[in-house]
């Protein structure tokens, strides 16, 4: 007979489809039997989408099976939450029409940097824009969006979104003290980021666009359970090494059934400011043929460029603060490409991301480490 202890640490090994994190890490596990027979495993996930299931069930039986099991009995949990008519049913956040997820494989390659720049752009071209820092260890957009030390006000228990270049904002940064850092568990981001969409008195918005931390983990997913994601955005930089978290992040996206509107290349090239020579310093239209694919587009080049990092370190970005730069007008050009889709998206009836619903939250399980 295998141990249960041998079995729990086995499935550490089994990651969740589309994720860098395990089925036990996210608190998916839910009970671990084993005997002479074999070994009896539970699991509780979060999508209904058939193809997780068939991935999962596979991987689960494959590991165990390494261990010794002569018979491994996979019991996968499915939401029971009826399918909604429209995919407004899991919303949590009712007033705002259209959600943009923008996320990277890598760490800073920059995703806040992007997620700023397009959501001004937005805003500059008459859309009703906010803009939501997921990102609860490391909240920048305060800083880049020229807000850092303000207090947002709290009206009967609702905290009221900062306003910024045309642009509602709001971020656990501006809820707590400057420079505290945050170590928080899986459950505690959820409840983090569900207060962020919940709790704070979004306007009517035509679109929020959410900037992520890096990678694939506890913030993706219950974004994805909370609001349905119109569409994703992932951003890049052109080296390889970059590129290849880049295809997990679009992994992602696909398992957890959110069109991708495109990939920003980031970092793309070097213009000297003096000569007007351009160097790849990281390399340059390396990114076309990833986007190819996954069947999307390369939203813009972007490159490096001093003006955008002094934008986001002194909270005025570019495309605001110098609107006629080829960088603002990229950026421009890249909102324009990403409204389009979002459009489109619609027109072809919306997302149907609902495979996706609310489980347990993450990191509460027993078995859970
Ligand atoms: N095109 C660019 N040209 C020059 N500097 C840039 C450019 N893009 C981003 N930066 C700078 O690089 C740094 C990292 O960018 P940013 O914080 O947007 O990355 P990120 O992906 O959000 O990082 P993290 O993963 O830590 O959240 C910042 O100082 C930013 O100003
Ligand atoms: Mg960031």
């Amino acid at each position: 007979m295998i141990e249960k202890e041998l079995i729990q640490e086995k499935l550490k090994e089994v990651l969740y489809p589309g994720f860098t994190k395990s089925i036990v890490a996210f608190g998916f596990v839910k009970a671990v039997e084993t005997n002479e027979d074999g070994v009896y495993i539970e699991v509780d996930i979060s999508s209904s989408a058939p193809e997780i299931e068939n991935e999962l069930r596979e991987d689960v039986t494959k590991k165990i099976k390494l261990l010794g099991a002569k018979k491994v009995d996979v019991v996968i949990k499915k939401p029971t939450i009826p399918k909604q008519s429209s995919s407004q049913g899991k919303n949590i956040a009712p007033g705002v029409k259209n959600f943009v997820m923008v996320s990277s494989g890598k760490g800073g390659v920059g995703k806040s940097t992007t997620t700023v720049n397009l959501a001004i752009a937005l805003a500059m071209q008459g859309k009703k824009v906010g803009l939501l820092d997921a990102d609860i260890y490391g909240p920048n957009i305060p800083r880049m969006m020229g807000v850092a030390g303000e207090q947002p006000e709290i009206i009967a228990n609702k905290v009221k979104p900062l306003l910024s270049h045309g642009v509602e904002v709001m971020s656990m940064g501006s809820l707590m003290e400057e420079g505290q850092s945050l170590v928080w568990r899986g459950a505690m981001i959820m409840k983090a980021i569900q207060q962020l969409l919940r709790d704070v008195m979004w306007g009517d918005l035509d679109v929020m666009i959410i900037d992520m931390p890096p990678g694939t983990g506890d913030a993706q997913l219950t974004l994805a359970q909370s609001v349905p994601v119109t569409t994703g955005v992932c951003v890049t930089t052109p080296q390889k090494v970059a590129l290849d978290d880049t295809e997990r992040s679009l992994d992602m996206f696909k398992k957890l059934h959110i069109p991708i509107a495109g990939i920003v290349e980031n970092m793309s090239g070097f213009i000297s400011p003096d000569t007007g020579k351009e160097y790849d310093i990281f390399g340059k239209g390396t990114t076309k043929p990833l986007a190819e694919k996954f069947e999307t587009v390369v939203l813009g080049e972007i490159p490096i460029e001093p003006s955008i990092r002094e934008g986001g370190d002194s909270g005025k970005p570019v495309v605001f603060h110098n609107p006629d730069s080829q960088t603002a007008k990229k950026y421009q050009e890249a909102a324009t490409k990403l409204w389009e889709t979002i459009e489109q998206i619609n027109k072809d009836g919306g997302v149907d991301n609902e495979a996706i619903q609310p489980t347990t939250p993450p990191g509460v399980s027993a078995c859970s480490s």
